[in-house]
């Protein structure tokens, strides 16, 4: 049985994907863990909740013995835009949060799950249908930290058999709880401002396409992954995962289809627009296809359905 600690369960991923694993692996088993306990009041009530900085070691280690776990899902890190404001903090959460939790694991026979990004990738590297395998020369702090972990979770895996796994999410879009500073948070934005102002001034300028990902199958994606057949996985970690690429304009015209008065302008906040351009149009996620099945659920129309409808009966509109 697993025995699952998640770290940042109060953040954008983390207060959804506990919900969603309480219900797969039970209450007690999915322990979530945070370094406030400001946040969902639905993880906190449904089940076990621990405060742990993931800075500080003996706070992961003493919740993963207190509950016998064996898998850990670490989430805690800083985005790309408040990685850029404060890139020595991005450095010191991201790099040392990683390490922690990958010796605890290492000491405690875990298993581990943790996201990389789309920001693994820089400005050299090849903007469509970008490969799985190919080159990495991120410009960002948080892109840094990225490729960083993924090449820290393979040595953890190569040199101490810690069962490491994790995809590059693209940009994820969801209802229940914003996102904390990155680039791709517009798209979580947009929908707000339609339903509350009917008007959205874009950070990110017409024509620039990003990956992009409902929170459903961002959610699938990591149980799937987490369960997976070792046998089948040639790679570990920093597996491409992408549901759909569009820029500005496009998710506009799919909103106005729901909103026909939806207006929307531009404002380009030129670090968000550099960060966004050093990134892939789409990525190539073949590989995760062949090895664990993924198959994304929801396009830019199903996923907009969705979010208007859900997001609509949230804001009381
Ligand atoms: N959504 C993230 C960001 O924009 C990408 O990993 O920072």
């Amino acid at each position: 049985m697993r025995k699952i600690l998640i770290t940042g369960a109060l953040g954008q991923i983390g207060s959804e994907l506990v919900m969603y694993m309480r219900n797969i692996y039970g209450n007690e088993n999915v322990i979530a863990s945070n370094i406030t306990a400001d946040g969902s009041k639905k993880v906190l009530e449904s089940g076990p909740f621990e405060i742990v900085n993931v800075l500080n070691p003996q706070q992961i280690a003493d919740a993963v013995n207190k509950y016998k776990v064996n898998t850990i899902v670490h989430l805690a890190s800083i985005l790309s835009a408040v990685g850029e404001a404060n890139p020595v903090a991005a450095w010191n959460l991201n790099m040392g949060g990683l390490f922690n939790v990958l010796e605890v694991a290492k000491e405690n026979g875990c298993s581990v799950f943790t996201p990389s990004s789309i920001a693994a990738f820089g400005p050299s590297t090849p903007k469509d249908k970008t490969p799985q395998d190919t080159v990495q020369r991120p410009s960002t702090m948080y892109g840094i930290t990225k490729v960083s972990g993924e090449l820290l979770c393979d040595y953890y895996f190569k040199r101490f058999n810690v069962d490491v796994r994790g995809v590059r999410f693209p940009g994820l879009i969801s209802y229940e709880t914003l996102p904390g500073g990155g680039t791709t948070d517009y798209a979580v934005h947009i929908y707000y401002e339609a339903i509350k102002n009917k008007k959205y001034t874009s950070y990110i300028k017409e024509g620039t396409y990003m990956d992009m990902m409902y929170m459903p199958d961002a959610l699938e994606a990591i149980v799937k992954l987490i369960e997976a057949d070792p046998k089948r996985l040639k790679h570990r970690n920093a597996f491409n995962v992408t549901s759909m690429s569009f820029e500005p304009e496009e998710i506009a015209r799919e909103i106005k289809k729901h909103i026909p008065e939806f207006v929307m302008d531009y404002d380009v906040d030129p670090i968000r627009q550099g960060i966004a351009d050093s990134w892939p149009n789409s990525l190539d996620d073949s590989a995760a296809r062949e090895e664990w099945d993924w198959n994304p659920k929801y396009d830019l129309a199903a996923m907009t359905k969705d979010m208007l409808e859900k997001l609509s009966v949230k804001l009381g509109k």
